[in-house]
């Protein structure tokens, strides 16, 4: 750990990091990000930059959306980021990657990435059971939903939907 991260351990703030895709930000993910909010000092969430996948929604209104549906709980930054996750938490002095596990099937790899992640940096991963209401919730779900014309209005902030319902227009 550098001298920098050191010293922002050393001022007590609690930090950790929910990171993912977010094409986009959904009811599940509020979810996780709410919980992580009320038990750490300072939320980062990380949109993951994956040059390789043209998402629906570009990484710069993915971070705009997060950032008005997190606005409320005053503790959360976001940003995007690529590279390795641990990069991201060493820069930050972060010691702690909070993820929803919404199944068993989300186990295997989830842990993986976790034990991973713990090797190369120390970085810890906590799992938080995703709520029973959004444990079918995934961004694809709701995007194939979507452009099908099915109702997703309850799976996604209101905010969501609009520009959802919006980008799918557009792309008619
Ligand atoms: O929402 P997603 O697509 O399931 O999120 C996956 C994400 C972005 C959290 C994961 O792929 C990730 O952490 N990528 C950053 C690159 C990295 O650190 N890879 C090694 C993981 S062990």
């Amino acid at each position: 750990m550098s001298a920098s991260n050191d010293a922002v351990r050393r001022q007590g703030v609690r930090r950790a990091v929910c990171p993912g895709s977010f094409d986009p930000i959904t009811n599940g993910h509020l979810d996780i990000i709410e919980r992580a909010s009320s038990l750490y000092d300072v939320v980062h969430v990380a949109v993951a930059i994956n040059k390789s996948k043209r998402g629906l929604f570009s990484v710069e209104e993915r971070i705009s959306m997060i950032e008005e549906v997190t606005a409320a709980l005053g503790n959360v930054v976001v940003e995007s980021h690529h590279g390795l996750l641990v990069d991201f938490c060493r820069e930050r002095g972060i010691p702690a990657i909070v993820k929803g596990l919404r199944a068993v099937s989300d186990f295997d790899y989830e842990l993986q990435m976790a034990q991973m992640n713990h090797g190369l940096s120390g970085v810890e991963t906590l799992f938080v059971p995703t709520s029973p209401t959004w444990s079918f919730l995934s961004s694809s779900l709701v995007k194939e939903v979507a452009a099908y014309g099915g109702d997703v209005s309850h799976l996604v902030p209101e905010l969501v939907y609009s520009r959802l319902t919006a980008r799918i227009a557009e792309q008619r």
